[in-house]
This record gives C-alpha cells, structure tokens and sequence, in this order.
C-alpha cells in the first residue's frame, strides 16, 4: 500500500511549486519585458495610485504575471501563444495612466484615452515590438469605453487578466479597510473599558 504522504512534506512539496513557478514568471519577465521593468516609466508607476489602494506598477507587475501564467497553461495543452507579446503587452497597458491628473480632464477622460497615451509610452521604451503588442495595449479596455476587442488571443489573455486583478485590488483594498475600521474600533471600545477602570 502506497505510505501516505505526512503534511509537512505536502507543504513542503506545494511551496517548492510555487517557488519554482515565481521563478519562471520573474525570468519570463525579464527576458521578454526587462526594458520595460527596467524603465523610468516603470520606476514612476510605482509612486502613482490605481484602484485605489494599489499602484500602477504593483498593478502592472500582477497583470502580467496572471497574463503569463495563463499562457504556461495553454501551452501545456498544446495552444500557442506569443508570449513575448503577452509579457510587452501586459508591462505597458497602463503606463499612459501616467501624470493622469495633469492629462486627463476626468477619470472617463483617462479610462477612454489611456490605451492610446499608452501605446505611445511603449513605443518610446520598447526597441522590438513584438508582433501583436500595440493590439493589445490599444484593446485592453474592452469592453469598457470605446475599446475595440482584442484581436488576438494573447489581447483576450492581457484583457482578462487586467479585469481579474482590477476586481482584486478594489476587494482586497476593501478588506484592508475593513480591517482598519475593525482595528480603529477594538481600540475605541478599549478606549472607553480604560477610561471606566
Ligand atoms: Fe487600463
Ligand atoms: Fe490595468
């Protein structure tokens, strides 16, 4: 009869996998986007807000991230994907949010206009464009604004991705605040048991 496995290997098993898969998307994303990562652009949204609790780069950073594990899964099942694309596409979809204050007259203003502004930031940075790229900056909005859709599966790949993580950072932006109000109340309640001997 097969030993069953105790749970600390299991564990142990589980976080190596992980480990190993953070690695790949790390080296994926320097070796495809490192120009990107490596940029003033990049450098700055880190400073700049985004979905309220977030910043354009820790945003960024996630966007690819999901956009690349995603495409290891279709590779696995034999689909092919450009991820060259995928990695410059996802690294830059946002980066026209930049100074959005300075630009953009409203935030319907800055959803509309940014894949463009965008775009144009990425062409400054990126030397090669990988075939399919600026489709997929240009689209991601889809299907908010005028945002046509994407064109690509690698565009549907960055589209749904940014969606995914924009849902994530308002929720787990919540929960923090949750848990800020949770916190400022014990102390309240702390407060008033002090004050009552
Ligand atoms: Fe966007
Ligand atoms: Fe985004």
């Amino acid at each position: 009869m097969k030993k069953p496995i105790i749970k600390s290997e299991l564990h142990r098993q589980i976080k190596e996998r992980h480990d190993d898969r953070r690695d790949r998307i790390q080296n994926d994303l320097q070796k495809y986007g490192g120009e990107v990562l490596d940029s003033e652009e990049m450098k700055e949204a880190f400073q700049q807000t985004h979905h309220k609790w977030s910043t354009v780069g820790e945003h960024t950073v996630r966007v690819a991230a999901t956009s690349v594990l995603i495409c290891y899964v279709l590779r696995k099942m034999k689909i092919n994907v450009n991820l060259p694309a995928v990695v410059v596409g996802s690294l830059c979809h946002d980066l026209g949010i930049l100074g959005r204050n300075e630009k953009y007259a409203s935030a319907k203003e800055c959803s509309r206009e940014h894949p463009r502004e965008s775009l144009e930031v990425a062409r400054e940075i990126v030397d090669e464009m990988p075939e399919k790229a600026e489709d997929i900056i240009e689209r991601h909005m889809w299907p908010l604004g005028k945002s046509e859709a994407p064109n690509s599966l690698e565009g549907v790949i960055v589209s749904v991705a940014d969606k995914y993580n924009a849902v994530k950072d308002i929720v787990k932006g919540s929960e923090i605040n949750n848990t800020g109000v949770k916190n400022y109340l014990k102390a309240e309640k702390q407060k008033i048991k002090d004050r009552m001997g």
